[in-house]
């Protein structure tokens, strides 16, 4: 049986490499599968974080699953922190992961910078964390964008150690990373060849879910370009990283692909293809935004959705954990 799960850190706002790398393909997803869709908030934990918040951003990413078009009635939709297992599982998987899987991992190293000493360990262990998220309802695919390979290695690694320990063969599917679409990783608008992520310092560097019409076209007309006009044909984009990430994100957000657009803006000044980026972005977006808004507003209701999700979630979770206790010899009662 097929299930998805995947999951978003609650950690500022989301923004479009957010939603054309990962939430964009949930909603396509959801119609073929079971699926559970959630908000990591104890990922969130990992990094310097206040209180208040936190939890405004939980109930944010929650409403943007949603507005963005994941159906919670169909689909789980909850809170990790609401489903004890997460945390319990992932202490019994940190107990069957070998250090040096953890010391290979990048985005540890980015996060962590020079002062790896003062990292907490909660940073270090993070994607034993995610590797609990995912085997703890034994999903078999999990639909990211291209930074999250790696971790999802390292979850089939840690399924695979686990299942030959305890002579337990398939007890956890070993996870299908789903990096899907033409968006797999947004770079920067104001530097090609870096990811667009949520701690650039830089306001310009990213279009976050929630800009209003002006901020969108702003930030897409202050995006760095060349000064050559648009290729017609993808080779051309080569060496050209801010160029190939415009035509990249307008492919993402209509559905079509970088040889297409191209074909249509060949040879075309970026102020006109800006121009386009632009309103077609505003045309994607501004519903989602306006729909979180509306949610947000209602909060009696979407916690009532989380807590219904977090029930549902639960279910499985508990199921599974009681089948891990017996295979690792804990005594439950
Ligand atoms: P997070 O919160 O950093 O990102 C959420 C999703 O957005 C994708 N993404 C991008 N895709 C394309 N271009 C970008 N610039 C870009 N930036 C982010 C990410 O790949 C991700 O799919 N470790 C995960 C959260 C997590 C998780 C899990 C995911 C925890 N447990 C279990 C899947 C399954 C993370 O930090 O994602």
């Amino acid at each position: 049986m097929t299930l998805i799960f995947s999951g978003m850190q609650p950690t500022r706002q989301l923004h479009l490499g957010n939603y054309l790398g990962a939430l964009k393909n949930w909603v396509k997803l959801q119609h073929d599968a079971q699926a559970i869709f959630c908000v990591v908030d104890m990922h969130a934990m990992t990094i310097a974080h206040d209180p208040e918040t936190l939890r405004s951003n939980i109930r944010e990413v929650a409403a943007a699953y949603i507005a963005a078009g994941i159906d919670p009635e169909k689909n789980i939709l909850f809170n990790q922190s609401a489903v004890p297992g997460h945390a319990e599982l992932n202490w019994i998987l940190t107990c069957h992961t070998p250090l040096g899987w953890l010391n290979r991992m990048t985005q540890f190293k980015e996060k962590a910078g020079k002062q790896k000493d003062n990292a907490v360990l909660g940073l270090y262990a993070y994607p034993v964390l995610m590797a609990a998220d995912i085997l703890l309802y034994k999903a078999t695919h999990v639909p990211v964008g291209e930074d999250q390979k790696q971790h999802l290695e390292l979850a089939r690694d840690i399924a695979g150690a686990f299942n030959r320990y305890y002579k337990a063969d398939d007890f956890f599917p070993l996870p299908e990373p789903q990096i899907l679409g033409e968006a797999t990783r947004v770079m920067s608008l104001r530097d090609g060849t870096k990811k667009m992520s949520k701690s650039d310092e830089s306001e310009y560097s990213r279009i976050n879910l929630t800009d209003d019409a002006d901020t969108i076209a702003l930030k897409i007309r202050k995006a760095k370009t060349d000064p050559e006009p648009l290729p017609s044909a993808a080779e051309g984009l080569e060496g050209r990283p801010e160029a190939a990430n415009l035509v990249t994100i307008y492919a993402a957000l209509s559905d079509t692909t970088k040889a297409a657009v191209l074909s249509e803006f060949g040879g075309q000044q970026f102020s006109a293809f800006k121009g386009a980026l632009a309103d077609l972005a505003v045309a994607r977006l501004a519903p989602i935004a306006g729909e979180m808004n509306r949610l947000l507003g209602d909060r009696a209701e979407l916690d009532r959705l989380l807590k219904r999700g977090a029930e549902r979630a639960g279910e499985i979770a508990g199921r599974t954990m009681n089948e891990v206790k017996d295979l690792v010899g804990l005594v439950r009662f």
